[in-house]
């Protein structure tokens, strides 16, 4: 059995150390503290299956404690301790969610009855839990770089509050991803998660997809339809494409967030509803509000709390094991045999600049896996728009269509040109051209320079210190 983590509060050091020794034998892991406001923090930090918790103590009472534990996790059980047969206390408890109530003197028969049933609840929610994150498996954010390690705090610091989320990034990088992976984190995952692509949908009928209809209320509205952020009601809503709201229904939307209100249309009655909304957009919504197609107010209101997506190409560390998953994914979606990738391929893959992002990546390794004879994808089989060698690119001036995409062409082809003259020593190119040397790494991982392999273990590689 995995090891069941208690904390036991109490203001009574013998009752600490009394409820210590019952539980140390019986194998759980223990701590105690004797006031509500270290409990809190202890918590916050080690997130215990189970609390025993005293009623009564100087300070902060057990009650309210209560209240902030079963905030932080609400899988976790907590158990009340009680001096008297305080019943109106036990009521209350109740209704803030604790597990069971135990009277001083504690017996010890029951102690352990109630901890061991309080562990079996905690085991199989962690249980059902993870069956469900096995369901989740399709939503799954891929990556273990810096960016997306970051990107993935951000997505659990903002899951457990009901703020409003604004997503940008690039076409391609997981902005709906990253909205479920919210959602889903979030205490509302028990209700709906309801996408709205707002490009989707005609400019005349999203206000009655947002908000819903009365019968009757325009031509071909036939009955009443309930709209979008009545499903959504106690969960999230996903406004994707944001920018492309009219600006009649951006008002519209705008009054919700503000009023939390919705108006049918047809109808004069306002109607509540508690959606948390997610809004994703790759347009830069800076530029829509100058150029007077998107409301700065609308704006301000949805981007209380901003989620960027990085692009590909800034974290080109993550290209493996895009690809590890997606070849598995693919392979057990469709009984195609697992196929392998070669270096040479896997050095494209890592330098082709993804304008697409991961979307491409994806598309271009389920056809490969399907067109690649043989066990391993070599090379060859890539798409020839991934073969074009680096100084073609970097230098024909006709493949390179912008100002953004000269500067990181040539300075790609700087930087490799002056690793090759200092036999790819990263600590004295650095010196050379004078950046410094974290700064070079950053630009070897964006520019996607490979460093030979038989080089990679010498000094001032990237994996030797300074
Ligand atoms: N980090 C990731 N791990 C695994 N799959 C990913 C990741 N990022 C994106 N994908 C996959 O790439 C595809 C595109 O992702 P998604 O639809 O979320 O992009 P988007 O940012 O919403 O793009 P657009 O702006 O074009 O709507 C999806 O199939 C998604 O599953
Ligand atoms: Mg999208």
């Amino acid at each position: 059995m995995e090891e069941i983590k208690t904390l036991i509060i109490d203001d009574e050091k013998n009752i600490l150390e009394s409820v210590k020794m019952v539980l140390n034998y019986e194998n759980y892991q223990v701590e105690t503290t004797n006031n509500g406001m270290d409990g809190i923090a202890l918590f916050k930090k080690n997130r215990y299956d189970i609390v025993l918790l005293d009623v009564k103590m100087p300070g902060f009472g057990g009650l309210d404690v209560l209240k902030n534990l079963k905030e932080l996790n609400p899988f976790s059980e907590i158990i009340m301790i009680s001096g008297h047969s305080g019943i109106e206390e036990a009521v209350e408890a109740a209704k803030l969610g604790a597990f069971d109530f135990l009277e001083k003197p504690l017996s010890r028969d029951k102690l352990l009855l109630t901890v061991r049933n309080a562990a079996e609840k905690v085991i199989l929610l962690k249980e059902n839990y993870n069956l469900k994150t096995i369901s989740e498996k399709k939503y799954r954010l891929i990556g273990e770089s810096q960016a997306m390690e970051k990107l993935r705090q951000n997505i659990k610091k903002v899951a457990r509050t009901n703020s409003t989320v604004l997503i940008t990034g690039e076409s391609g990088t997981g902005k709906e991803l990253i909205a479920r992976n919210i959602h889903n984190l979030s205490l509302r995952n028990k209700n709906k998660f309801v996408q709205v692509n707002c490009a989707a949908i005609p400019e005349e009928l999203i206000e009655s997809e947002l908000f819903g209809h009365e019968k009757g209320s325009f031509t071909g509205a036939y009955e009443k339809k309930i709209g979008k952020f009545d499903n959504a009601h106690k969960g999230s809503i996903f406004l994707d494409e944001v920018g492309d709201l009219s600006t009649k229904a951006q008002a519209k939307v705008l009054r919700v967030l503000e009023e939390g209100e919705i108006q049918r249309v047809g109808s004069a009655e306002m109607k509540k509803v508690d959606v948390r909304v997610i809004a994703a957009t790759n347009k830069d919504l800076k530029k829509e509000i100058k150029k007077g197609t998107f409301r700065e107010d609308l704006y301000f209101r949805l981007n209380v709390v901003p989620i960027h997506s990085p692009c590909l190409v800034e974290r080109r560390d993550d290209i493996p094991l895009l690809i590890e998953h997606f070849l598995v994914y693919f392979s057990e979606e469709n009984n195609y045999k697992r196929k392998k990738i070669s270096k040479p391929a896997m050095d494209l893959f890592r330098q082709y600049d993804w304008k697409g992002n991961v979307r491409e990546l994806r598309n271009i390794v389920e056809r490969l896996l399907i067109m690649s004879e043989g066990d391993t994808i070599a090379e060859y089989d890539l798409p020839d728009s991934m073969k074009i060698t680096k100084e073609e690119n970097a230098f024909s001036f006709t493949n390179i269509k912008s100002w953004k995409d000269f500067k990181f062409q040539s300075e790609r082809l700087f930087l490799e040109e002056k690793l090759k003259e200092y036999n790819y020593n990263i600590a004295k190119t650095a010196r050379e051209i004078n950046i410094p040397r974290s700064n070079l790494y950053k630009k070897i991982e964006y520019s996607g320079i490979i460093i030979p392999d038989n080089l990679e273990a010498d000094e001032g590689s990237p994996h030797s210190e300074e």
